[in-house]
């Protein structure tokens, strides 16, 4: 499977913070955002990544991540010339997909629970076996704000709504969709929302209609932010610097992630320790060397 992130959009709801910084690079406690999606990908088993970005920011993108080698893993970039919707990248990555399965990860989504792995993992078999779509559902208190899935015991769904009046259920879509090679058809075939924005509800929806859209329920023990407001950026910040501080354990730590699943060996994880310095993520980095 492939995957793609989605890091582009205006972040209008942190301005001024992000009139000249893409938000994707704010940090999340210790390390930028962008980490976080990025390291869902690769505990999913990916290790072929489309990033898609702004005219102004995938540059920037590019000189932080590069090809991705330093991780063991390869990051093509592409860009979207305007926030056009969620569903768009579907088609901006048309050629990147090419007809395979493939998981998109929103830019500004975090994702933490024990267990998370085995979640990814059956999305990914499922996709791979059976075709389809998969998503990863919250529960929210108030799903109102949120595209909502009404889903049976075998995660079968029944329904999908965006920012339904009257909700079928508690559960929040998240921003992680896994989908069959035809979601860029799919993509090409729907036309913009009310906002002029081509939805990933609308694609999910397709799915829907075709009997073939599950949902793997995010439960008790775990937590899912959108880190894209004043107030969540600092709620998933203080959470991840609970966690960590805690266990001992980082949490979104990409150079871990490839560094634990054998893509990268001790030299090249002790090299990129040293490239950050004996602050308190390098120093984790060279730990990892000793356990
Ligand atoms: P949003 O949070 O919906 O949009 P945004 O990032 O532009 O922020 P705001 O609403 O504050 O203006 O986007 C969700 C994620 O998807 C986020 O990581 C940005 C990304 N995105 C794109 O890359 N392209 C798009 O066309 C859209 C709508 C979002």
């Amino acid at each position: 499977m492939k995957g793609i992130v989605l890091a582009g959009g205006n972040g209008t709801r942190l301005y001024p913070a992000t009139l000249a910084i893409n938000k994707h690079f704010l940090p999340v406690y210790n390390k930028p955002m962008i980490y976080y999606p990025l390291s869902v990908l690769m505990l999913s088993g990916i290790r072929e990544i489309l990033l898609i970005s702004t005219p102004r920011d995938t540059g920037s993108f590019k000189s932080v991540l590069g090809d991705g080698s330093r991780l063991g893993i390869k990051i093509d970039y592409a860009v979207q010339e305007r926030p056009g919707g969620l569903a768009e990248a579907l088609i901006i990555g048309e050629k990147f997909i090419n007809g395979g399965p493939v998981c998109m990860a929103l830019g500004d989504n975090i994702f933490f629970g024990h267990g998370l792995p085995n979640v990814l993992g059956k999305a990914v078999s499922s996709i791979e076996a059976e075709g389809g779509a998969h998503v990863l559902a919250a529960s929210v208190p108030d799903p109102e704000r949120f595209g909502i899935i009404e889903f049976d015991a075998q995660g079968k769904a029944l329904s999908v709504e965006e920012k339904p009046k009257k909700p079928k259920s508690n559960w929040a879509v998240t921003g992680l969709y896994f989908f069959d090679g035809q979601c860029s058809q799919i993509a090409k075939s729907i036309k913009p929302s009310a906002r002029g924005e081509l939805e990933i509800t609308t694609v999910n929806a397709h799915y829907l209609e075709q009997g073939k859209l599950k949902a793997s329920a995010l439960g008790r023990g775990f937590a899912w932010f959108d880190a894209g407001t004043h107030d969540s950026l600092i709620e998933a910040g203080e959470f991840i610097s609970v966690i960590e501080n805690r266990t001992g354990l980082m949490v979104g730590c990409v150079e871990e992630i490839a560094f634990r699943n054998g893509w990268i060996g001790p030299d090249a994880l002790a090299a990129i320790a040293n490239s950050i310095g004996l602050n308190g993520y390098g120093k984790y980095l060279l730990s990892l060397l000793k356990a």
